[in-house]
């Protein structure tokens, strides 16, 4: 999950409500008779994957963890590199590890299927800082509850949707050349993992022709219809300056930006019924020099959530929303500059016995280019994902499982009430 929107208040709610169960009363071990067999299995991986500092940049060693794990459970793996990026020249000032980094590709073996139907992909970096794995009880039970960067967003849905996999292959299911998997690098920050997926995807030998596409993000456990588009943009008001006691012979920048920011944010950018009003976010302003000096300079940085279509323009339709009104306000003082930016993105989410949600957070689901269905889930919160506080509930992960298991039956064309 990019760029998330945290609300606090909500956060410390549900905080204090995973919390909870951390008193006396659980926190002895107990014997659960309907624990699934998985239960140590799942536990186990998702410790090590949540345990290898992962941040955007430095994912190589999770990978290879990732590559060894699978390859000694009768997988296929491919590692994909990514050419090298000169992480420490990004804007944000990132740096990376020096060592290459991969999006890793599976095929459960003994030799690699040609023509898989269902992609099942996730991502392997996390946001910074790197938080240390933590578990509320030694002996797993369904209560436990585990902590660590990554732990829900999105080690979580790794996890579960390798088990699922396993599980299905066990039950035969599934056959091995229904699915491959792909746990890709980078999305946290641009995209790039999947995005050099996508465009590789036809060199692959030979190409394979997906049917559909299953994301792992964290979805609270529902299957998401879509997630709002995004649009970022800086906008810069100029002015004139002069002496601040004689306002009339300059123009001050700060004074047209405010205006023009608060009609923004008084303007309808366009809405749905499916993903409500586009939000902005101011998210940053800088203006003027001292207190008695009209400033003439005044910048501001926004982010527009887009709840509009389509997909490849929604984000621009929005940015010429905000260009217009800021013309309104004044129509020679306003520089506006946004990035490419993209408008809603709808998934399939007809699969039976789910709930269903929307998502205002970015995925790499529109960075997968082609006519395979998409259908986005994942066990644990959106609301402390990227937090201090990131945790997930074991049978919440354990449910994921079972979720992962029949979205991927579903999107093989199965029935799901064959389990
Ligand atoms: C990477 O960026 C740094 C900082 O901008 C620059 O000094 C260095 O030459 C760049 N390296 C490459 C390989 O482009
Ligand atoms: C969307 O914006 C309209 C005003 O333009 C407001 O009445 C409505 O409550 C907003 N909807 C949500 C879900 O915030
Ligand atoms: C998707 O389908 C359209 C129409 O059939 C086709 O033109 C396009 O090439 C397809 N895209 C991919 C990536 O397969």
């Amino acid at each position: 999950m990019r760029v998330a929107s945290l609300l606090s208040s909500a956060s410390i709610a549900l905080t204090l409500e995973l919390q909870a169960p951390l008193g006396p009363a659980l926190s002895a071990p107990f014997l659960e008779s309907d624990a699934p067999s998985y239960r140590g299995e799942l536990v186990s991986l998702h410790k090590s994957l949540v345990e290898i500092s992962s941040v955007t940049y430095t994912e190589n060693a999770v990978g290879s963890f990732l590559v060894d794990y699978l390859t000694a459970r009768n997988f296929v793996s491919e590692l994909e590199f990514l050419p090298p990026t000169n992480a420490s020249s990004s804007s944000d000032g990132d740096g990376g590890d020096g060592k290459p980094r991969f999006n890793v590709l599976a095929w459960p073996g003994p030799t690699r299927h040609p023509s898989p139907k269902v992609l099942i992909t996730s991502h392997i970096d996390t946001v910074p800082p790197h938080i240390p794995y933590s578990r509320s009880d030694d002996e797993p039970n369904s209560e436990t509850i585990i902590a660590g960067r990554g732990s829900v967003d999105a080690k979580a849905s790794v996890a579960a949707q390798i088990i699922a996999v396993f599980e299905l292959l066990r039950a035969e299911s599934i056959t091995a050349e229904d699915v491959m998997l792909l746990f890709v690098v980078g999305e946290e920050r641009t995209g790039d993992g999947m995005r050099y997926f996508s465009d590789t995807l036809s060199s692959l030998d030979p190409p394979p022709n997906l049917k559909a596409a299953i994301f792992g993000e964290p979805t609270e456990g529902k299957l998401a219809c879509g997630h709002k588009g995004f649009v970022g943009c800086t906008i810069t008001a100029h002015g004139k300056a002069g002496h601040s006691g004689y306002p009339w012979l300059g123009k001050s920048a700060t004074e047209i930006l405010m205006r023009g920011l608060v009609k923004v944010l008084d303007t309808d950018l366009g809405s749905s019924d499916l993903f409500g009003n586009t939000t902005i976010n101011v998210g940053l302003l800088e203006g003027g020099v001292a207190l008695n000096v009209i400033p003439e300079t005044a910048v501001a940085r926004i982010a527009a959530r887009v709840a509009i279509g389509p997909e490849l323009d929604g984000g621009k339709v929005v940015a010429d929303r905000v260009e217009e009104v800021l013309k309104s306000v004044d129509d020679e003082a306003f520089e506006l500059s946004c990035n490419n930016g993209y408008g809603v993105v709808e998934c399939a989410c007809d699969v039976p016995d789910f709930e269903t949600i929307t998502v205002n957070y970015g995925t790499d689901v529109a960075n997968f280019e082609g006519n395979h269905t998409r259908y986005l889930y994942g066990p644990g919160s959106i609301l402390v994902a990227h937090g201090a506080d990131e945790a997930i509930k074991l049978k919440d992960l354990e449910a994921g499982v079972e979720d992962f298991k029949k979205i991927i039956l579903h999107a093989l064309g199965e029935e799901a009430g064959e389990l």
